[in-house]
């Protein structure tokens, strides 16, 4: 996928989405993980031995199809090969999807971050910790 395909489906799904450039900047890293499907991907970046895992979609058409679950495996994968033993990431404690795939992949509960989100609309949302030994 290119980051324009990348902006375009990140806008699909999230209140808040990458730019061209913002998902340009981030997979130019060389600490950058990025794994993709044609409908789905996961991105995120290495430091020493942890992964953090800082986006992931389904487009909306083709959820619930086990997408997002390939994404994550193949994404542990990568860190693995790269070196790392442990996976990190923050979800917005309203995010049910996301936190339903986490639990079912694994993830554990590390901490809280209060009102760490903000919506477009003011709202805020409290960020959940998890991470995942592997
Ligand atoms: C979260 C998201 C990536 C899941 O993608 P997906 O491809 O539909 O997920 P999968 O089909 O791989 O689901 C795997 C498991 O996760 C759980 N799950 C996923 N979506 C769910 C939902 N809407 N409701 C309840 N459980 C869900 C289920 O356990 C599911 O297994 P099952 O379908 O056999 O019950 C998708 O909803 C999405 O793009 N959301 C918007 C972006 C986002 O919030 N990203 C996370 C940011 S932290």
């Amino acid at each position: 996928m290119t980051p324009e395909q990348l902006s375009e489906l990140h806008a699909k799904v999230s209140d808040t989405p990458w730019s061209v450039q913002s998902f340009e900047e981030q997979l130019s890293h060389e600490n950058a993980v990025f794994v993709a499907h044609a409908q789905a991907f996961a991105l995120g970046r290495v430091t020493l031995d942890e992964a953090e895992l800082l986006q992931i979609a389904t487009n909306p058409n083709h959820q619930r199809r086990g997408l997002a679950k390939q994404m994550l495996c193949d994404f542990e994968h990568l860190a693995n090969v790269r070196g790392c033993s442990r996976l990190l990431l923050e979800v917005a404690a309203d995010n049910s999807p996301a936190l339903a795939l986490y639990s079912a992949t694994g993830w554990t509960r590390d901490g809280l971050r209060r009102g760490y989100y903000r919506y477009n609309n003011g709202q805020r949302v409290d960020a959940i910790l998890m991470s995942k030994t592997i």
